[in-house]
Formats: structure tokens, sequence, C-alpha cells
């Protein structure tokens, strides 16, 4: 079976978070499945650079005000579609915003683009490669299967995989022409949404199969209070929605392999792990205390990610014999609070703001507990990285990471089955019973080793997710 995969990021090429690292797994996962993946990516500047020059096997004279292309190149044993087109992603500044964080005006044309060169692809313009499936992940890929829907061609099955329904992708409704979309599209059952064009709306609409990436995930967007707005549709398509777990890379996530941190290990040499401990706390500058309970956060700052909460927890916490090591960036009063509170706590807290793939490994190498306190998680990666690295995950109980901890309740820690701490509802409250819940265990040496060890047992491997997509594949392509 082959299936063409269409997004707006893929690790290592192009990342902002976790979808990359999703759609970058994809494929090898998927090839041992016996499914051929190949991507359709934007052609930003980075992605070019990083494939080098490729075969133009498609053009465009004109793809929504220029002239694009889409250039072959190899990732690995992947085949990548670059979809070239300078008047829509040859730009300075980030893949969604400019250098000073607002959304290009354009950002309607850029993913539309996408989304048309992947139905066109999809429908046999290479001579060659005739998929079975189109796969588009989030609003930037979501118009695909709507031009698919529209063409009145023959096409492939469609699946669309919502990875966060926070971001929708919606315009006003007097492009929908300029968008190639026919009149009689913009109705409740096309691609209408509130009065304008919802580009995940539409592809939710007109898809024949939805997955999300967690099975509590999918039972959440049918909810008016994780829905944002979706839920009734959603409800409405329930047969069709389906919940898949991330898995990790491990050719990436990997203590026993990894090249980016200070001392490679595994469960059997846990030891080890106080070396990469040591030159995380030099590299942020926090004191060498080898007992300080160690707490770390790689992540986007965003409402979504709860770090207000653990702001409002960060006197108690240094009250106690606790440090923070956290990177990110993102919302800039989070950015600066952060600052501050480094500024007010030398060498308790450290912080590095900005975005460093690096320091990412090396802080789920070296911290004790890694703090994912989100208000809402479709998966989230990092804390199964957390698990992989034997860094004891905390985490408020929602979406993927409900699915992915095992809490360390009173019977689970006698089974053996406890591999974090989870907390609800997530308010600083909760999380605060939960940090001091974590620091009681962490005193218990064997305890707290045991919460390693099993994290580090946890299969989060692509194996089982991949097996589950290869599934729907067939089974959507069958149909
Ligand atoms: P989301 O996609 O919602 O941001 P995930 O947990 O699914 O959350 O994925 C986040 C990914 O981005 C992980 O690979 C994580 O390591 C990475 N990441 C987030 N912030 C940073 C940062 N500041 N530096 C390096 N990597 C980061
Ligand atoms: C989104 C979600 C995150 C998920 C990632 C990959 O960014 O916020 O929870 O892990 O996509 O699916």
């Amino acid at each position: 079976l082959r299936v063409l995969v269409v997004a707006s990021e893929m690790s290592p090429l192009v990342k902002t978070g976790g979808l990359a690292d999703v759609v970058g797994a994809l494929p090898a996962a998927l090839a041992r499945e016996g499914v051929e993946i190949r991507t359709l990516l934007p052609g930003y500047p980075g992605v070019l650079a990083a494939l080098g020059h490729g075969e133009t096997v498609l053009s465009f004279d004109d793809l929504f005000g220029g002239p694009a292309w889409v250039q072959e190149g190899r990732l690995d044993d992947a085949v990548i579609y670059a979809l070239v087109a300078p008047h829509l992603y040859a730009r300075d500044g980030g893949l969604y915003t400019d250098a000073g964080g607002a959304d290009y005006p354009d950002n309607a044309f850029r993913f539309a683009a996408l989304a048309f060169a992947g139905a066109e692809i999809a429908q046999g313009a290479l001579a060659g490669f005739a998929p079975g499936v189109l796969h588009a992940h989030d609003w930037q890929a979501a118009l695909a299967p709507a031009y698919l829907h529209y063409s009145g061609k023959p096409r492939p099955a469609t699946i669309v995989t919502v990875h966060n329904i926070a971001f929708q992708g919606q315009f006003g409704r007097g492009l929908l022409r300029a968008l190639r979309l026919p009149p009689d599209s913009f109705h409740m059952g096309g691609v209408e949404y509130y009065g304008s064009i919802g580009f995940l709306k539409a592809g939710l609409q007109l898809c024949d199969r939805i997955t999300t990436v967690s099975p509590t995930y999918a039972l959440e967007i049918e909810t008016s209070e994780f829905g944002m707005g979706l839920d009734g549709l959603l409800r409405a398509r329930a047969d069709v929605v389906s919940g898949i777990l991330n898995g990790v890379d491990e050719s990436v996530w990997n203590p026993a392999t990894d090249d980016l941190i200070a001392a490679r290990y595994d469960a059997a040499t846990l030891g080890k792990r106080a070396k990469n401990r040591v030159a995380l706390q030099k590299r942020l500058r926090l004191d060498p205390d080898p007992d300080a309970f160690l707490l770390g956060v790689v992540s986007r700052m965003s409402w979504q990610k709860g770090q207000d909460m653990l702001l409002a927890n960060l006197p108690q916490l240094m009250a106690r014999r606790t440090q923070l090591a956290l990177i990110g960036a993102g919302d800039k009063h989070l950015e600066d609070s952060f600052l501050a509170a480094q500024a007010a706590h030398p060498g308790r807290v450290g912080v590095m703001i900005g975005y460093s793939e690096a320091l990412a490994h090396l802080v789920q190498a070296g911290v004790d507990a890694f703090l994912v306190p989100s208000r809402f998680e479709p998966c989230g990666l990092t804390q199964l990285y957390a698990l992989r690295y034997g860094a004891v995950p905390i985490v408020a109980r929602v979406g993927g990471l409900k699915d992915t901890i095992v809490d360390a309740n009173e019977m689970a820690l006698q089974s053996g089955a406890a591999t974090g701490v989870q907390f609800s509802p997530p308010t600083a409250e909760s999380f605060a019973m939960a940090l001091r819940q974590a620091e009681d265990l962490f005193r218990d040496k064997a305890t707290w080793r045991r919460l390693q060890t099993n994290g580090m047992k946890t299969d989060v491997s692509w194996r089982h997710p991949a097996r589950h997509y290869a599934a729907l594949y067939r089974e959507a392509a069958r149909a």
C-alpha cells in the first residue's frame, strides 16, 4: 500500500513541535508494516537546503499567485516531495509567523497550496505513484480532502489527523473563490465554519477517517470542554474517529545511543545519569548539588502547557531542596517570568529561553522528574521521552498524558506498575500536591529507582501505533 502524507513539518528537516517528530517517524515505522509513505512538505528554505537539488516531478504555472513545482528528494530511505513556491515559502522568519511573531497574512494561500498540490498528487499527477490513501496532518494540510471531494474525479481514501484542535485555520469567506473552492462548498456540510472558511473543519467534515493522537483526546474532543467548537461535528462523525497514540523515534531518543548527552546509559547503568545531571547543572549554572530534587521542563510556553501553574508553585519549591531546569520559548510573559525567577533564585532555577535540540536531550538525561502540567494535551511526546530516559514524569491527567503515564497510587506502587505521578484537575493546587508526593517518593531511593526502571521498560516505540495506522490505511483504502 502507498500513502501520501501531507504535512507542514517533518523532523529533522523542519520542526516547531511534536507534529514534526510524528511525521518524521512515520515513514520508517510504516515501512516495517509494508506501507510505503511519501511525504509532501512546503519547500521552506531549510527544507530545500537540507534536501539539495532534486528532480522536478510536477509543476504549476500559477499556484495561488506564482509559479510552483514539486521537487523530489530523499531523507534516509523515504521519498520527500517539497513544494517549491518562492512566493509562498521563501521567507525569513518562522514557518507560520514572521520574525516578529505575527501570522503571515497569506497563510490561507500558503497552506491551501500545500493541500492543493497534495490533492493533485493523490489523483495521480506523478507518474508511477498512485497512493491508496492521502493522510493529512492538522489544519495546514486539511483542505486536501476538500479539494479531492469537490474535484469530482476518482480519488484515494482520505484521513485527517488532529494533533491539536486548538489550531484550526480559519479565514474570511471572501477568499472562497481565490482558494479554488466551489461556491456550493460554503455551507455547514462543507467548508463553512461559523461564517468563515475553516480548513480543519473542512477536512474533518469531508475526509473518510479521522484520527487523533491518543484515545483519551479522541473522547475529549467530542465534548464542548475540549472540542473548541468542533465537538458537534466530531460527535456526528464519531464512528470514523479513532485515537492512535504517538510513539518515540528510538533512533533519535535512546539514552543508550544518544550523541547529544554527556554519558550514555540504560536501565542497568542508571548510575551514569549522574554525569548528565552534572553537565546539565553546569550548562544552566545550577548549583552542583547532587541531592537536590532536580525538575525539568522542555516545552513551548503557552496557556496549554500550564507553565503558569509551575510559576505559582515556585515559592514553595524554592523553600525546599529543589532545582528547576527549564528550556522553552513562546509566550513572552511566561518567558520573562521564568527569567525573573532565575534572577531571584540563582543556582536553583536555570532557564534557557530558545530552542535547542541538544539541550532538550540533556534535560531528559539529567533531571530527576520531568514536568508536563498541561491543561490539555492531545498526546505529548516529552513525557514519553522522559520515560525512555529514566526521568520520572509528573503530568496533568488529561489527553495522552493520562494514557501514557501510570500514576504512582498505592495499588500501582505495590504491583510495580507505576511510572510517574498524575494530578487532576489541572490546577496549581493539585500540581502542588503532586510535586510534594513526588519529592517524598524521590527521597525513598528504592521506590524512585523502581519508577525509573518501570518507565524505561515501557514500550513507547512506534511498533504498536504503526500497526494501528497500517490497519486503518488498509481498511480505508478498501472501503
Ligand atoms: P507540542 O507539539 O504540543 O509542542 P509535544 O510534547 O508533542 O508538544 O512535542 C514537543 C516537541 O518539541 C518535543 O520533541 C520537544 O522535545 C520539543 N521541544 C519543545 N520545546 C523545545 C525547546 N525549547 N527546545 C528544544 N526542543 C523543544
Ligand atoms: C501537538 C500536540 C501534542 C502532540 C503533538 C504530536 O502539537 O500539542 O500533544 O504530541 O501534536 O502529535
